[in-house]
């Protein structure tokens, strides 16, 4: 009972919130800390992420990476500092109004008890069953979709317990992309895909963040590489910030980072 009245006294993060429009996309944190409990996680954070542009988050585990995206999303909110999109505070917004604009496709994938089509169609719950079709296409997710029992209407178990860990993935990449929000925060999973699984990944997401201000955390040299700005994060801090060109040559985590991938996955560069 204790605990059940804790919840109903609990505040709404965002009670002081607004429903606003937000027009334009870029993102930026000034001068952001952050603790969960008393240790801070992140430290003076400051950076801009401009409208339509890729920004890749890299950083040892545990440095901070999925806590910058959750704060973008207002999962939590900062201590000290702002987290701004389309120079909005995201403080100012109430969630609603701020996540109709953010696409998330996260580490730990969440589907709910219920069938494939509920759980796509999450991301537009007025879409028709031809546009979550379309969307499972392009997240390369039809094909598993028609081979389970019930195609789109199977229940999936709590959880998501019967998909395997890349098929949720891809239900979560379709849901993003049936709700085609201009910004896109992707938080890359490290490890547990197959080859194939993992091409097919890599398509979905291409095709998802087509013109749109994405955040990734990213694993992969290829995601890496091709990203307009590179953060680096260490415990807490951002470290370094560049391009990939710029950064190899520079003496400091973003190499040594490198190196333990390739030697870890078999790169070249
Ligand atoms: N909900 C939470 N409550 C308390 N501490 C947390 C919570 N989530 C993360 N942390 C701690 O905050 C720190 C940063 O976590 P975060 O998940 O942002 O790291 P990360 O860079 O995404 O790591 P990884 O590469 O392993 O995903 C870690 O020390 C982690 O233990
Ligand atoms: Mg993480």
């Amino acid at each position: 009972m204790d605990k059940l009245e804790d919840i109903e006294k609990a505040e709404f993060i965002d009670k002081d919130g607004k429903n606003m429009e937000i027009s334009t996309y870029d993102i930026q944190f000034k001068d952001v800390t952050f603790a969960y409990e008393k240790r801070n996680v992140l430290s003076n954070v400051s950076f801009t992420i401009p409208e339509h542009t890729t920004t890749a988050i890299v950083g040892p585990s545990g440095s901070g990476k999925s806590t910058i995206c959750s704060l973008i999303a207002r999962f939590y909110d900062a201590d000290k500092g702002s987290v701004s999109v389309g120079g909005v505070n995201v403080k100012a917004l109430t969630c609603d109004s701020l996540l109709k604009n953010i696409s998330m496709v996260f580490q730990k994938v969440y589907l709910f008890h219920d069938t494939v089509l509920n759980n796509i169609r999450f991301g537009k719950p007025d879409a028709s069953f031809e546009e979550v079709v379309e969307a499972a296409k392009k997240a390369c997710c039809h094909d598993f979709i028609m081979g389970l029992p019930d195609g789109y209407e199977t229940v999936i178990g709590d959880g998501g317990s019967t998909l395997s860990g890349g098929e949720k993935q891809r239900i979560s990449i379709a849901r993003a992309m049936l709700k085609n929000a201009p910004v896109v925060l992707l938080d890359e999973a490290t490890a547990s895909v197959d080859p194939e699984n993992e091409h097919a990944i890599q398509q979905a997401i291409s095709a998802l963040v087509h013109g749109k201000t994405i955040i990734i955390v990213a694993h992969r040299l290829a995601t890496i590489q091709n990203a307009d700005q590179i953060l680096v994060v260490d415990r807490g801090r951002i470290v370094q910030r560049g391009y990939h060109e710029e950064l190899i040559k520079q003496d400091g985590l973003y190499k040594r980072f490198l190196s333990i991938r390739e030697n870890a996955e078999g790169w070249s560069l």
